[in-house]
């Protein structure tokens, strides 16, 4: 679809995400003839910069842009579609000049009223940009669309969610609010709703009459690298299961929407979150969490430090690098059937993959002939490699039945002449254009923060929680089987 003119307001645009992501995610975008004829992008931060510095660090020698689709010669022209504008000391000040060069900009370049504002600070102060774009009339939809956009984390806790959630709410309304998860952007996360629902061959399987348990893995390599200080007040669960996981999840779990609208689908997310059985109990908690911290080792053959020793990281932390949970869905598709989803730094590979592992066939006709009743499995890889396998049991070639595991499979890789637009391009696309179906609406993240809120307090407050150490390069502690029921696994795949 048409994507209207509009002026792309950054605020936090001294920062890393501008220079990395976002910046090169527009270039990309309007290099393949995606952005509209009359565009803009207006960085904000506090210190004084002139319009050109700020193009140079940000497009022309921003080493962030590739030449990988071969598109340096727009370099030049793409560049003077960039402007900054210094606020001051703070972000707490009067928006007046900034109002009066947004609407400067916005009839030179013919914008058409329409303004996106993108938040890439600290969540701490969304509200207070809010309130002051709000104040200066930023927020109405007098003339064309305002919209914004912020990134995670999206609170602390369930407490913190609802007072951000509300304080957005005050200024701007809900329809024009976009919080960011990058994983919807992913090209294989978005297919989970193809592969469920434009098929026939997986649905009528989907559900507890057929699938043994569910399998999600998010494994990376890397380390804490530099944010070992917002990492160690946040761990694990925080950075990635809350948001990013449990995106995932709604979708492996969510029902058929109506429709494809943002809302039917994102209706369905609400409700698939809201049937995840809440842990409470102490007992239970203990069985069905475990936490690990990573110690030093080996990556690749190269010696890690410990999290205990990264910057910024107090030597003391019991912050979890590696949570594994078990959970259970409470509904009539889901009734009884486990959830193991696990998620961890310094492991030995990355990896996010799904992995459906379905029921042994009831009668086994050929187990006199040896051969394994292991389940069928379907595999969803988020990343790397990203596609989709299928394993199924064939006979080998010869006498009697032995059976051995085969794969189907289609990687995106042989999809020739597609590129995959990377998840920042495609989430700031659908934002232009008022497709908030990849974007989080605020009860979807309350809803994901009630099922993460009593973890987070029982590891806080219970003496029997333990934070179990594993060495980088590892698959995480090895009490994490102890999560797994009957002849359940984990599957740790090889170097991707
Ligand atoms: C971020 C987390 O949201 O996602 C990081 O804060 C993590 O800790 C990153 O490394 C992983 O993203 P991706 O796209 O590389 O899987």
């Amino acid at each position: 679809s048409k994507t209207p003119n509009q002026l792309l307001v950054i605020f936090g645009s001294s920062g890393d995400l501008t220079q990395r992501k976002l910046i090169p995610s527009i270039f990309k975008l309007y290099c393949e003839g995606h952005l509209p004829e009359n565009f803009g992008v207006l960085g904000v931060s506090r210190s004084e910069v002139s319009d050109e510095d700020f193009r140079k660090k940000v497009v022309l020698e921003n080493q962030h842009i590739s030449d990988t689709i071969g598109n340096f010669a727009k370099r030049d022209s793409f560049a003077e579609k960039i402007f900054y504008q210094a606020l001051g000391d703070s972000y707490d000040l009067d928006y007046s000049p900034l109002r009066e060069r947004i609407e400067a900009l916005d009839k030179t370049m013919g914008c058409d009223g329409n303004c996106m504002f993108y938040l890439s600070v600290p969540p701490k102060i969304y509200e207070t940009i809010a309130s002051r774009l709000n104040e200066q009339g930023l927020s109405k939809e007098s003339e064309g669309h305002r919209r914004l956009i912020v990134e995670k984390p999206f609170g602390y806790d369930l407490d913190t969610a609802r007072e951000l959630n509300k304080g957005l709410q005050d200024n701007f309304g809900e329809s024009q609010i976009y919080r960011i998860d990058h994983y919807l952007g992913k090209e294989t996360v978005q297919n989970l709703l193809v592969t469920r629902f434009s098929n026939s061959i997986f649905e009528p399987l989907w559900n507890r009459n057929y699938i043994r348990h569910v399998e999600i893995t998010n494994a990376e390599s890397v380390g804490v690298g530099k944010r070992g200080g917002y990492y160690d007040s946040a761990g694990a669960l925080r950075d990635m299961f809350q948001n990013h996981l449990l995106q995932i999840i709604s979708l492996v779990v969510m029902e058929p929407p109506i429709d494809a609208k943002a809302e039917s689908i994102r209706n369905e997310k609400v409700k698939a979150l809201k049937s995840l059985r809440i842990m409470t109990d102490p007992d239970i908690l203990h069985q069905n969490t475990i936490r690990g911290q990573y110690l030093s080792g080996e990556i690749d053959g190269e010696q890690v430090l410990g999290y205990r020793e990264e910057s910024g990281v107090d030597p003391n932390s019991t912050t979890e690098t590696y949570a594994a949970i078990k959970f259970f869905v409470d509904n009539w598709r889901w009734a009884d059937i486990p959830f193991y989803v696990r998620t961890a730094k310094r492991m030995p590979t990355k990896v996010t993959e799904i992995v459906i592992h379905f029921k042994t066939p009831h009668h086994q006709l050929f187990k006199d002939s040896g051969v394994d009743s292991k389940d069928n499995k379907l595999i969803i890889r988020i990343q790397p490699n990203e596609g989709i396998l299928v394993k199924f049991g064939v006979k080998v070639p010869g006498q009697g039945f032995k059976v051995e595991r085969a794969n189907l499979d289609f990687y995106y890789d042989d999809l020739k002449g597609t590129r995959v637009m990377d998840a920042y391009e495609r989430l700031l696309l659908d934002a232009m254009q008022g497709d908030a179906t990849l974007y989080a609406r605020a009860d979807e993240v309350e809803a994901a923060w009630e099922f993460v809120d009593p973890i987070l307090n029982y590891w806080k407050t219970d003496k029997n929680v333990v934070t179990y150490g594993y060495s980088a390069g590892m698959w995480g502690p090895n009490n994490a089987d102890e999560l797994l029921e009957g002849d359940s696994y984990w599957r740790n795949p090889g170097k991707l």
